[in-house]
């Protein structure tokens, strides 16, 4: 049984719809950034805080290398995952990508009052989220198995169009 990643900008719906698709499928459920706070007993605010982000990223390498190595998982990644081309290729080795798109305003809406995202934590976190987004969007529709636009749908719904995306591919 493959693994189904989910992949996408901060706000995307990455957590909530895998652990909905998790549900449904019979899947475990895994989320790398919670794993990164377990393994470092730190928030992710704190690792960037007190390390800085490439500690971060350097944690976040070795959970992925070590999450990829299972099977029958629903992984949702932190956004900047997929950067790292050897994460993109641990995540490949046995798992589908499926890049949640969202348009800037949404994602705007869904983190703004989020204290817990370091790189959005600036002055002008709308202009920091389309400045990150134009330099990532290209990156994650060429890494990407499958690409779910989500404008406008509820979390079931894209919960719905990634199972029928996916038919036989995945087993219930
Ligand atoms: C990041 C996204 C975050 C988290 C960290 C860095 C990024 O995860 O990994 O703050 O670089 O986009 P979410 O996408 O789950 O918010």
């Amino acid at each position: 049984m493959k693994n189904i990643v989910l992949i996408g900008f901060m706000g995307s719906g990455k957590s909530s719809v895998g652990q909905r698709l998790a549900e449904r499928l019979h899947y475990r459920f895994v989320d790398t950034d919670s794993l990164i706070e377990e393994r470092a007993k730190r928030r992710i605010r704190e690792i960037f805080e007190d390390s800085g982000e490439p500690v971060f990223r350097a944690l976040e390498a070795k959970i992925i290398a070590e999450v990829s190595l299972g099977e029958g998982q629903i992984i949702a990644c932190g956004g900047g995952a997929v950067l790292n081309p050897r994460n993109v290729e641990a995540l490949k080795s046995k798992g589908i990508l499926i890049y949640l798109k969202t348009a800037l305003s949404a994602i705007y809406e869904r983190v703004k009052n989020s204290g817990e995202r370091p790189l959005l934590n600036v002055p002008q976190p709308k202009m920091q989220i389309e400045k990150l987004l134009s330099s990532r969007e290209k990156i994650y529709e060429e890494v990407a198995d499958l690409i779910v636009d989500t404008t406008g749908l509820s979390v079931e719904q894209v919960v719905q169009r990634i199972q029928r995306e996916l038919g036989e591919k995945i087993t219930s």
